[in-house]
């Protein structure tokens, strides 16, 4: 495909699938159906790299990509693998995709600070014009901190120490199904933890993502905590969005 100004191309790298596609970003919308391909096991920088080659093929995208992956990203080296093959702690994707992709720049960048920037420019707080933090709650807990759209990349607050035990460690979507926690107990843990973060950080907003916000409207009610949360508008596209957005920008966070 040409490449046009208004156009960008993501790919957002998760546990189970690896998603990709062309965005709109004067609107935040994908142009197509996403290409999904099974994550491959074990998800190796190489074979990941390949996937991640073959939707931007299938697609047919001659342009910059952009790629999340559930890391720490400094500089283009992927810095920690937290529920990912551990190959990724300090690689050089530049290296990479030098390698793999040789035509096209990749910028790659954190997963939840990829759906952060798309939340903050198209959806649910689209409308803040203040500090936003966006919590993603999967495997782990993912974080992305704004102000008035400009991100502090890396903030892993999902690690914070909360009351004896890592914040994930205690309300990741991925703790309910392991110890059968219905709704209101998990609550409670995630109001634990969103009570630190806001102590902390003061933000405006809350935005909860990952596919537990999905069924939001159940538990947000539930929340004890101070700052207004609201669920992530843009579902399984936030990732793909944002790092349609990173490409365009060049941020090599
Ligand atoms: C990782 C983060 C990631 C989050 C969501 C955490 O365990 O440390 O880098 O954003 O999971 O995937």
């Amino acid at each position: 495909m040409a490449e046009q100004a208004h156009l960008g191309f993501g790919v957002d790298v998760g546990g189970s699938g690896v998603k990709g596609g062309i965005v709109d970003l004067r609107t935040g919308e994908m142009t197509h159906r996403r290409i999904k391909i099974a994550t491959p096991h074990p998800a190796t920088p190489k074979a990941v790299a390949e996937t991640i080659a073959k939707i931007v093929e299938q697609a047919g995208w001659t342009g910059n990509v952009g790629v999340t992956l559930p890391c720490v990203v400094t500089n283009g080296v992927t810095r920690s693998a937290a529920n990912v093959d551990k190959a990724w702690i300090d690689l050089d994707t530049h290296e990479l995709f030098a390698e793999i992709l040789p035509k096209q720049k990749v910028t790659v960048l954190n997963d939840a600070d990829a759906a952060g920037l798309a939340e903050d420019s198209y959806g649910a707080a689209a409308e803040i014009d203040g500090v936003v933090l966006l919590l993603t709650f999967g495997t782990g807990i993912g974080s992305a901190l704004l102000n008035r759209g400009v991100l502090l990349p890396n903030t892993e607050f999902g690690h914070i120490e909360v009351d004896g035990a890592e914040a994930e460690h205690r309300a990741a979507a991925s703790v309910k199904d392991r110890k059968g926690m219905d709704y209101p107990e998990w609550t409670a843990e995630v109001s634990k933890v969103l009570s630190t973060f806001e102590n902390l950080l003061w933000p405006d907003v809350i935005v909860v993502g990952g596919g537990i916000s999905r069924e939001g409207d159940t538990w947000i009610p539930m929340l004890t905590n101070r700052t207004p949360v609201v669920a992530a508008t843009l579902r399984n596209t936030a990732g793909i969005v944002g790092a349609a957005m990173a490409a365009q920008a060049r941020v090599d966070v």
